[in-house]
């Protein structure tokens, strides 16, 4: 089933108020809220809620929820698009160098250097062979993560391939919890573990966000790999801060560069600091620090 968007506009003060109001509200329920500013010119900020069953009860608690306020916006609910992720999945099989990570198909073996950090892809179902600049601009990130950093213990959320999830556990030899919306994903995600012989280290789940038991038996991390888009990304923020253990590297991609700010300034409001950001084709991919 689907995500709908609940989501209301309203001035800064009003929206931070309300945007704290329904965290307090559905805090129990982990349902993803975010805030972020959508006119910059006016100061209005959008406060969304993320549900995905009983949308008409949860729209029923916010208002209930909202009455506190006296005044309050009104509430837009709208189907998050589900998206296609396998046509953004790229057949293309030429193998992927970023720094030490090679990324290839079963055909390209003969590729391999030695000190390379090698992983085998099909390309297959689940996004995530490398080629796309998220991936990529991923792969980046964790390479220089891992040069001042040493996590014990990683997620790759939106893992698809796994493609993330490999890498950190092949360079860092850490448990990586690798999760994903969609069960085909996580079947070609299992598949690539054991293809690239990391069972020991990697644990696949479907999960929606932070939607399953699984991970406060695994929480906090000390790295946060997520590839998803900038809307969701914004949505998880304090799901993220939730388990993101202080110190911790977040790496965030799928974000077009139009859309830094906003995803910036909602992770921001969670305590996070922004470290860098590289650009490639046209997206970016963020590091964040808690
Ligand atoms: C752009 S692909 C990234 C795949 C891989 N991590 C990579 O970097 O190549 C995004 C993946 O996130 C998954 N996804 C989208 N929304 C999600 C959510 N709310 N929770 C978990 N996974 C999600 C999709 O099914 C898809 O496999």
């Amino acid at each position: 089933m689907g995500q709908t968007r609940l989501f209301l506009t309203a001035p800064r003060a009003d929206a931070e108020a309300i945007f704290k109001l329904l965290d307090a509200r559905f805090d129990d329920q982990g349902l993803p809220i975010s805030i972020f500013e959508t006119d910059e010119e006016r100061g209005l900020f959008e406060v969304s809620l993320y549900a995905e069953d009983d949308v008409e009860t949860v729209a029923t608690q916010v208002r209930e929820t909202l009455a506190a306020l006296g005044t309050a916006p009104a509430l837009t609910l709208e189907p998050v698009p589900e998206i296609d992720w396998v046509s953004h999945s790229l057949a293309g099989l030429t193998p992927v160098r970023v720094g030490r990570f090679l990324v290839h198909g079963s055909h390209d073996r003969q590729l391999r250097r030695p000190g390379d950090i090698a992983i085998e892809i099909e390309a297959g179902l689940a996004f995530g062979t490398g080629h796309h600049g998220t991936t990529a601009g991923c792969l980046q990130a964790i390479a220089r993560v891992l040069q001042s950093e040493a996590p014990r213990l990683a997620l790759d959320l939106g893992a698809g391939s796994a493609v993330l999830a490999i890498a950190i556990a092949r360079a860092a030899r850490i448990p990586v919890l690798a999760t994903d919306i969609d069960p085909v994903a996580v079947d070609v995600a299992k598949q690539n573990v054991r293809l690239n012989e990391v069972e020991s280290l990697i644990d696949a789940h479907t999960a929606t966000g932070f939607h399953h038991r699984v991970f406060s038996e695994w929480r906090p991390f000390d790295l946060i790999v997520a590839n998803i888009l900038a809307r969701p990304l914004m949505g998880l923020a304090p799901g993220m801060a939730r388990h993101l253990a202080p110190g911790g590297s977040l790496i965030l991609s799928g974000i077009l560069e139009r859309q830094r700010r906003s995803v910036i300034a909602a992770y921001n409001g969670q305590g996070f600091r922004h470290i860098r950001t590289d650009a490639r084709e046209g997206w970016v991919t963020i590091h964040m620090k808690r």
